[in-house]
């Protein structure tokens, strides 16, 4: 018997969750969750802290079993064929699974031996230079800011290009530039037909990034659709005159300025900036 390559596996909506529940014990997280995901979309799941997102997360990636309902991913049911399922997702989760010891190169190549691919090599350097980070590639991981560990851990689950990433609150506690470069690298991979579900928390991030947009709340998606339809459930704004105040992140980003390639990879013992040649250029 033999399977087609995951990416080869085009029929039908990317995921496909039906009816899913789970329980811990007494605490019902998951009463009913239904939604699909189109290939090549950005799917960005909500909801407030304990609302489930990362359960449904470890239930796509065959981490959990439900206690009800089905799930496909790539046309793979996560209940019986748990193993091509996996073949085809790669999931980053809420705390990074970089190893601080190795370098950023490192990590990338072993896991690109994880995974029997050819030229571990060349696939760590391509997702270097994708990721930013071509300069601080052979430094160790535990030098990394935060941002950049981030960046590492996606490109990590990119290795093997998997048709369908799970993004587990990918920007959570990264500073506004570390996460416009986090979204770059989202868009980017969208744009190449992976499918991403994310979950997130901040409401902006979904805004900028997602094609639909799904809230759960007390076990069930509330609301499921685009920008523009969920603006819809809400009446037209009245028009008012107000005087538009950059926001904190304008002001932040035009004094920090855009920090190239270098001033972020190898930024770690920079010093302090010069904020007049910094927003000179602006
Ligand atoms: N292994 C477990 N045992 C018992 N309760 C759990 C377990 N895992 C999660 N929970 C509970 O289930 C609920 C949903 O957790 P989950 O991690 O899915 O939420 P979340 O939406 O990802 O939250 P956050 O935004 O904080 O990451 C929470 O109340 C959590 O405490
Ligand atoms: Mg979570």
């Amino acid at each position: 018997m033999s399977i087609p390559p995951a990416t080869n596996r085009v029929q039908g909506p990317a995921i496909h969750v039906q009816g899913l529940e789970k329980s811990y014990k007494e605490l019902r997280v998951l009463r009913g969750v239904n939604f699909e995901v189109a290939r090549g979309s950005i799917f960005a799941l909500l909801g407030s802290n304990g609302a489930g997102k990362t359960t449904v997360v470890k239930i796509l990636s065959t981490l959990l079993k439900p206690d009800a309902g089905a799930a496909r991913v790539n046309g793979f049911d996560v209940a019986a064929q748990g193993a091509e399922v996996r073949e085809s997702i790669s999931l980053t989760g809420q705390f990074a699974a970089v190893d601080g010891i190795l370098s950023g190169r490192e990590n990338l190549v072993l896991v690109a031996r994880l995974r029997h691919l050819k030229d571990p090599g060349a696939i760590a350097d391509d997702l270097l230079r994708r990721f930013s980070l071509t300069g601080a590639g052979t430094r160790r991981a535990a030098t990394y800011s935060g941002g950049m560990r981030r960046r590492l851990d996606i490109a990590m689950s990119l290795t093997g290009n998997p048709p369908v990433i799970f993004l587990d609150e990918p920007t959570a506690g990264l500073d506004p530039e570390a996460r416009i470069e986090v979204w770059q690298a989202v868009r980017e991979l969208a744009e190449g037909g992976t499918t991403v579900l994310l979950t997130t928390q901040y409401l902006d991030e979904a805004e900028q990034l997602a094609d639909r947009i799904a809230i759960l709340h007390h076990g069930r998606i509330i609301v499921n659709g685009t920008l523009a339809e969920l603006r819809q459930l809400l009446p037209p704004a009245r028009i008012e005159y107000v005087e538009k105040q950059p926001s904190l992140e304008d002001i932040f980003l035009t004094v920090v300025g855009d920090a190239g390639e270098d001033d972020r990879d190898g930024g770690a013992d920079s010093g302090s900036q010069d904020l007049k040649t910094k927003s000179s250029g602006k």
